[in-house]
């Protein structure tokens, strides 16, 4: 298989980007990881500067894979993320625009990677749990009934990847925030925050992002099926403790 590869280049935050050309061959087994790799190859090999992408896990677990490919987040598939997605995913066709997440609150640290420290800023200020350190408590101390534990797991579900902004026309975060918040509150150890949905959505909007307005792109663009159900618990919460 040959693509016609455009690559965003961007030598840092407040360099000027643009799109770089190259041709590929690549088998149709080849992960779109593994392509990446390879141009890389072909680069370093010919003096030229590699193209900077984020990755760690590659098994769709860890969210740092982020890519913007042909305008969808994560590729062309659903429920899938950019480490998951083979050369053969797109065998009906020949250019791939390859970017970055586009959001001013995930700024360009080089080429495709996204600086998502906004995140974590959310997450310190509401995304845990108080409790006391020590070993684990016996297992049945707290019975929770397996619904529960369902509901909260599939919240828990979101790896944090940041595809729900890059999608939103609002750059918004509240799918990210809304999963955190109940994957948390759902769990009677988790529940005693009242004040979390509140502090974690003030820290959203410092961090940049913008407020929910419905779209749901959001959802559609969750590799993890995180539903926007999630948001409607979280405004009942809010709403319920203000
Ligand atoms: S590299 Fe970890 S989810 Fe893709």
């Amino acid at each position: 298989m040959t693509f016609t590869l455009h690559i965003w280049r961007q030598k840092n935050a407040i360099a000027q980007g643009y799109f770089e050309e190259f041709q590929i061959d690549v088998t149709e087994s080849t992960s779109f990881l593994e392509m990446l790799d390879g141009l890389n190859e072909q680069l370093i090999s010919n003096g030229h500067d590699a193209v900077a992408f984020d990755f760690d896990c590659r098994e769709g677990i860890c969210g740092s894979c982020s890519l913007v490919i042909n305008g969808s987040a994560h590729g062309k598939p659903r429920s899938t993320t950019t480490c998951q997605l083979y050369m053969r995913d797109y065998k009906d066709e020949s250019e791939l625009w390859v970017e970055p997440w586009r959001a001013t609150s995930f700024p360009v640290v080089k080429d495709l990677i996204v600086d998502r420290s906004a995140f974590e800023k959310i997450i310190q200020s509401g995304g845990y749990i108080a409790s006391r350190t020590g070993s684990a408590v016996e297992a049945n101390t707290i019975a929770i009934d397996k619904d529960t534990v369902d509901g909260a797991f599939d919240s828990a579900t979101c790896i944090g990847c940041g595809a729900c902004v890059a999608v939103c026309p609002n750059a918004s975060a509240t799918l990210y925030v809304a999963a955190k918040v109940n994957h948390l509150s759902t769990l009677p150890q988790g529940e005693i925050d009242r004040q979390r949905p509140k502090k974690m959505l003030v820290e959203m909007e410092r961090q940049g992002f913008g407020t929910c307005s419905n779209y749901r792109e959001c959802e559609r663009a969750c590799p993890k099926d995180i539903s926007v159900v999630n948001i409607t618990k979280m405004n009942k919460l809010l709403y319920q403790n203000k």
